[in-house]
């Protein structure tokens, strides 16, 4: 269909939920990282390119300063991450040494990606390390990741929009839904 909307059986959150609860997010996290003076502001990582929404949207509900800069991962192999390797396309551009650290993601499937760039940033002498992530399949994990802050936990269903793609397509859509089924055939 023309209008992308359309191609979604069912919305399981929409635009305001997903602001709504973002803004929740982004005020947790500055409960956890008081401001102190002369301590360098917290950093949030955003994971090219299922993040972006995440990110634009989340560091505008914060009330005070963020720095934000971006990686960009990818799994050796076509198509599954099953080779369990990853490797990085971009880099940060921040020295981490001694910051506080969130990586933001928009989905933790099956915890392949997180688990990764957990491990090589807090090899880099940070400060602390956490993650946040919008959503996350509790069912499809294969790989321990320890997720401090998440939006909601979803059924192991393909779900896309808000960053969230099928073959790069959906990713604009403003709500999160599962497709339906004449999209696939
Ligand atoms: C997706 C998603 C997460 C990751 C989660 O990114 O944005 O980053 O997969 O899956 P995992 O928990 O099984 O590792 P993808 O690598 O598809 O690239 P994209 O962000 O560019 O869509
Ligand atoms: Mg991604």
């Amino acid at each position: 269909a023309a209008d992308v909307e359309s191609d979604l059986v069912e919305v399981l959150f929409t635009e305001a939920q997903i602001q709504e609860r973002l803004a929740g997010l982004a005020q947790q996290i500055e409960g956890d990282y008081p401001v102190t003076d002369g301590e360098p502001d917290l950093l949030i990582v955003g994971i090219l390119r299922g993040a972006v929404m995440v990110m634009a949207d989340m560091a505008r509900a914060f009330s005070r300063h963020i720095e934000m800069d971006w990686m960009a991962v990818s799994s050796y192999g076509s198509g599954t991450k099953s080779s369990g390797v990853v490797r990085i396309l971009k880099d940060l551009d921040t020295d981490i040494s001694g910051r506080h650290v969130v990586i933001v993601d928009e989905i933790i499937d099956t915890g392949l990606t997180l688990s990764w760039l957990t491990s090589n940033l807090s090899s880099r002498n940070p400060a602390s390390v956490e993650i946040c992530t919008l959503l996350r399949k509790p069912e499809a994990l294969t790989m321990p990741v320890d997720v401090k802050y998440v939006g909601w936990d979803i059924p192991n269903e393909f779900v896309v929009g808000y960053g969230l793609d099928y073959r790069e397509r959906y990713r604009n859509l403003r709500d999160i839904g599962t497709l339906a089924p004449h999209v696939y055939s």
